[in-house]
């Protein structure tokens, strides 16, 4: 028989699929934040925070919730060249595909944008955005200047990127949303939605008080690093549960689990 366990720690698989996506009181938040920012006449709209606290998966539900009023478009990566950059974007603003030995003529895109103000509304939702160049973030926002073309940019903050931030950006964005790492409690939802939405009432009800402080402190609210550790945890509880379940308590789990997890992925050393 599978061990429960084994479906637990499915659920902690790093994902960002919409359908796992789960009301937090910041993540509600910022979702406002973000739609109340798109209606305004902004041009760019920064999306801010550390990897791992849900930019991407909020600018997915962003996407997904207003594909059918808004053309909106989610672009998940940076393309590898400009010129594959500048095509893809040719393709959403014109709704046409470029053929194939043609370069995108920057200036007739403007040019088109222009046109199009009052006309059109397009959002596009950069992620990873720290990954452009300064070159394409100045093309970028001279098509922003038509007011045609919204852009949400999401930026990891990182120690030294937080300068890139402050000097690329800060004079071309207008609106900045701050995500950040969960608190003790917005974390201990986090985690019990997460298994209440698979029906693991029992493995929810076992991660008591003390054992989401000591997920808290490891990982210190970070979404992702807290899918890393839930993973890993019922990793071990599921080899236990196959070969010594002694070591298991079905009403608590045992913080010497945590701390196992911990050390493997090297939150502690011994
Ligand atoms: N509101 C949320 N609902 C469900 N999962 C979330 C939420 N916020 C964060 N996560 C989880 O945290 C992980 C990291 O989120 P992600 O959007 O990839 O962060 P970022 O883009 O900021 O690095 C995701 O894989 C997802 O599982
Ligand atoms: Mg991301």
């Amino acid at each position: 028989m599978k061990s429960k366990y084994q479906v637990a720690k499915n659920v902690f698989l790093d994902s960002i699929d919409i359908s796992d996506y789960i009301e937090l009181d910041s993540s509600t938040k910022a979702y406002t934040q973000l739609k109340h920012s798109i209606e305004k006449p902004l041009k760019m709209i920064l999306l801010f925070g550390r990897p791992g606290t849900g930019k991407s998966i909020l600018l997915n539900r962003l996407q997904d919730k207003l594909k059918y009023q808004k053309e909106i478009h989610y672009f998940a990566t940076p393309a590898i060249t400009e010129k594959e950059f500048f095509r893809k974007l040719f393709k959403v603003l014109t709704k046409k595909d470029l053929p194939h030995s043609t370069e995108v003529n920057f200036s007739a895109l403007v040019d088109f944008c222009k046109e199009l103000r009052g006309e059109r509304e397009i959002i596009i939702l950069l992620d990873e955005a720290q990954m452009y160049s300064g070159e394409i973030m100045e093309k970028i926002r001279l098509l922003s200047d038509s007011r045609a073309v919204k852009f949400v940019v999401a930026l990891h903050q990182t120690d030294d990127e937080e300068l890139i931030a402050k000097e690329h950006f800060q004079t071309r964005i207008w609106e900045t949303i701050e995500l950040k790492n969960a608190s003790r409690e917005e974390l201990t939802v986090y985690v019990h939605k997460k298994l209440l939405k698979r029906n693991l009432f029992d493995i929810a009800d076992s991660i008591k008080e003390n054992n989401m402080k000591l997920i808290h402190t490891f990982t210190k609210g970070n979404y992702r690093e807290c899918n890393k550790l839930l993973f890993t945890l019922f990793e071990i509880c599921e080899y236990y549960d196959e070969n010594d379940s002694s070591k298991l308590n079905e009403s608590h789990i045992p913080q010497r689990l945590i701390e196992m997890a911990g050390l493997k992925l090297g939150y502690i050393h011994v």
